[in-house]
Parts: C-alpha cells; sequence; structure tokens
C-alpha cells in the first residue's frame, strides 16, 4: 500500500479547474472512447466527457466530493464512480485515454506508467506544465535528456524545463517544438530523495 497522501499536500486537495480547461481537454477527446478521470473531483468533467466518450472511470479518492456529486444530480450510466486510491487501484485494461488534471501531482510518471502497461494510448494532463493542458502520446519514443543538445524538454518523471545550449544552434523549429525525453536532472534528484521511488514505480 502507498502511504497515505497528507491531506495538508497541495496534490491532496480539491480545486475545480474553470471551463477553458476542461474545454482543452474536452475538444481532444474522441468519440467512444473509454476515458479514465484520475482524480475526478465532484465529477463536473466526467459528466461532460461522458457526453463524447463511451465509458469514464471517474476516480477519487475523497468519498465526500461524490457522494455530493451523485446527491445532487445523478449519474448518467456511463460513467463508472470508483472511490480508491489512484496509486494502488488496479488501472482496467479497456482505457484508451487518461486525464489527469492536477496541477501539484508528484505521482506523474506512476500513473504514466500505470496507464501504458494497462494500454491506454493517450494522457491528457496539466501535471507536467501546470495551467497548460497538453496531450501526450503514451508510447511516443523518448530520448535521453543527456543526448538533446538544447530545448524546451518534458520528462517521463514529470519535470519540464529548458535545455540551454549554444546559441548559434537555437533555430526557430528548436523554440517551437518539445522534447520528450527521459533520466533528466530532476529524476536523479528524486531518485536520492526517495531512494524507494523506482521500487515503488515498477511495483504499481
Ligand atoms: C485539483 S483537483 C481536480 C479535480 C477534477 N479533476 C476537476 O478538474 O474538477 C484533484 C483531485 O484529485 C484527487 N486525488 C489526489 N490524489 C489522488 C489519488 N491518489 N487517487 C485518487 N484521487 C486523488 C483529489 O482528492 C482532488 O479531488
Amino acid at each position: 500500500m502507498p502511504p497515505d497522501l497528507p491531506n495538508t499536500t497541495w496534490e491532496s486537495m480539491y480545486a475545480p479547474y474553470d471551463q477553458a480547461t476542461y474545454q482543452s481537454v474536452l475538444q481532444q477527446i474522441m468519440l467512444g472512447e473509454v476515458i479514465l478521470d484520475i482524480g475526478a473531483g465532484d465529477l463536473r468533467l466526467a459528466r461532460q466527457m461522458a457526453n463524447l466518450a463511451r465509458k469514464v472511470y471517474a476516480l477519487e479518492i475523497a468519498p465526500e466530493l461524490f457522494s455530493r456529486a451523485i446527491e445532487q444530480k445523478p449519474l448518467p450510466e456511463n460513467i463508472i464512480p470508483i472511490c480508491a486510491d489512484a496509486r494502488s487501484w488496479d488501472f482496467p485494461c479497456d482505457i484508451t485515454t487518461g486525464i489527469l488534471l492536477m496541477r501539484h501531482c508528484t505521482h506523474f510518471q506512476l500513473y504514466a506508467e500505470k496507464l501504458l502497461a494497462s494500454g491506454a494510448q493517450r494522457l491528457i494532463t496539466n501535471a507536467r506544465w501546470g495551467m497548460a493542458v497538453e496531450t501526450i502520446h503514451l508510447d511516443a519514443p523518448r530520448i535521453e535528456y543527456k543526448d538533446l543538445q538544447l530545448g524546451w524538454y518534458a520528462c517521463w518523471c514529470g519535470s519540464t524545463g529548458f535545455k540551454p545550449g549554444l546559441a548559434h544552434l537555437l533555430t526557430e523549429e528548436l523554440t517551437s517544438c518539445t522534447f520528450e525525453v527521459d533520466a533528466c536532472p530532476n529524476c536523479s534528484a528524486r531518485k536520492a530523495k526517495s531512494p524507494d521511488f523506482a521500487q515503488k514505480l515498477h511495483s504499481a
């Protein structure tokens, strides 16, 4: 079992996003998809996704959010509410796309690995860039950070940044794209801070 999420961390707190953020998620969803909404809150986004998707698994750790939401308005049949901890709950194998609207998430890599292992193809999230929502193709190739000359990067561990380099190598094209990387400087910092980090990932 993962350790409890202290209820004083940003990650454990419920805060809805604005409709513009939800819209940037909804426009990426394809008709008939099977969605896993990780940290579904009071189901306000899940209800909107249910109009497009075939099925929405809505996963939330805080039971009171669900009970209040369901009391207020019955759920459509294609929303499956699951009150569990996303870190330890086994993801079903029919998911096509994961949703992670949780900008203070410290378990990005764990969720990405679990989605990939369950057969999901995409993850739509703001966990790496804060307020900006991105769509990640979970099986897209990643290069090692050390092999990136310079430019914007987003790492499998959840970190983002700009790798500096020689100014004359910085082209227009390089500034407008983001490289998917692995083994960034933050990965080693995290591993050093939490020696059981890698083990937790592999046992997920
Ligand atoms: C920032 S809120 C966003 C809620 C919802 N996605 C929305 O946009 O309205 C993050 C939610 O994730 C839930 N959460 C955090 N860690 C979780 C975990 N390990 N398993 C399930 N839910 C979690 C919190 O309880 C909270 O409701």
